[in-house]
């Protein structure tokens, strides 16, 4: 049976103390089921509050939503994956469209961030995924496997590493703009990330669809074999909906 992985990014919303309370709403309201993860992804200055509120449900984990890639200096502004590792991170996430396209990040920055990320044992959220106009030109599996290999590929990522590396398929055009991907279209691209990694040797990966997922089309998204979990910004950040929507198929 395949492990669901629900996993909210909330962005740069939720500072500490709503990050305190919404866990307090939130794990009242969802008891741990062995069929599913959930992983939060809350801004920097909000992990260590949300890995302390958490910290008695072991299946519910935080993580940092962007690492640089060394590990410590002379870098204002900047948190690594060790440092968030002391804050409570037990994952990051990386490659995140908003970085690549706001924060111009490319693939080598992408790959440092990969490895800054298991070298701290922390598990790794790989984010990809092709704007609308390289869809429209038919480019969107030749961009995500750009992606993939430019991340993880080459070598370089031994069998251990890479069995803590989740891929989250994340098309641009569907991120924050209320238009999702259908399930048959996100499972297209989600068999050539597998095929992908299993020639890396990485036969177990899951692979989450985000972009524009909600209450509405979870249930639809989630009768796609071929997806392992979601990936959500906007539709995680009330704790109810939240709570309601990791529940999605639940006995
Ligand atoms: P969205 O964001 O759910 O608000 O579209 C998803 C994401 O950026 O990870």
């Amino acid at each position: 049976m395949r492990r669901l992985l629900f996993a909210a990014n909330w962005k740069m919303h939720l500072g500490p103390r709503e990050a305190r309370e919404y866990l307090k709403t939130f794990t009242l309201r969802y008891q741990r089921r062995d069929d599913r993860d959930v992983w939060f992804f809350p801004p920097a200055v909000s992990l260590e509050a949300a890995a302390q509120a958490v910290r008695d449900r072991g299946d519910l984990w935080v993580g940092v939503q962007d690492v640089y890639w060394e590990p410590k200096g002379a870098f204002t502004g900047a948190v690594s994956a060790p440092l968030a590792a002391q804050a409570g991170a037990q994952a990051a996430l990386v490659g995140h469209s908003e970085r690549r396209h706001v924060f111009g990040e490319t693939d080598p920055e992408t790959r440092k961030k990969v490895h800054a990320a298991l070298s701290a044992d922390l598990a790794l959220v790989l984010c990809v995924g092709e704007t609308l106009p390289e869809r429209e030109a038919g480019r969107t599996l030749a961009v995500v496997t750009r992606q993939l290999d430019g991340a993880l590929g080459g070598g370089g990522l031994d069998a251990a590493a890479l069995a803590r590396v989740t891929v989250a398929y994340e098309p641009v055009w569907a991120i924050g703009t209320g238009r999702n991907a259908t399930p048959q279209d996100a499972a297209a691209v989600h068999r050539e990330i597998r095929a992908w990694l299993a020639g890396c040797g990485a036969q177990r990966t899951r692979i989450l669809y985000g972009g524009s997922v909600n209450l509405k089309n979870i249930a639809e998204l989630l009768s796609e074999p071929e997806l392992d979990g979601v990936l959500v910004g906007g539709a995680s950040l009330d704790p109810e909906a939240w709570g309601q929507l990791v529940q999605t198929g639940a006995e």
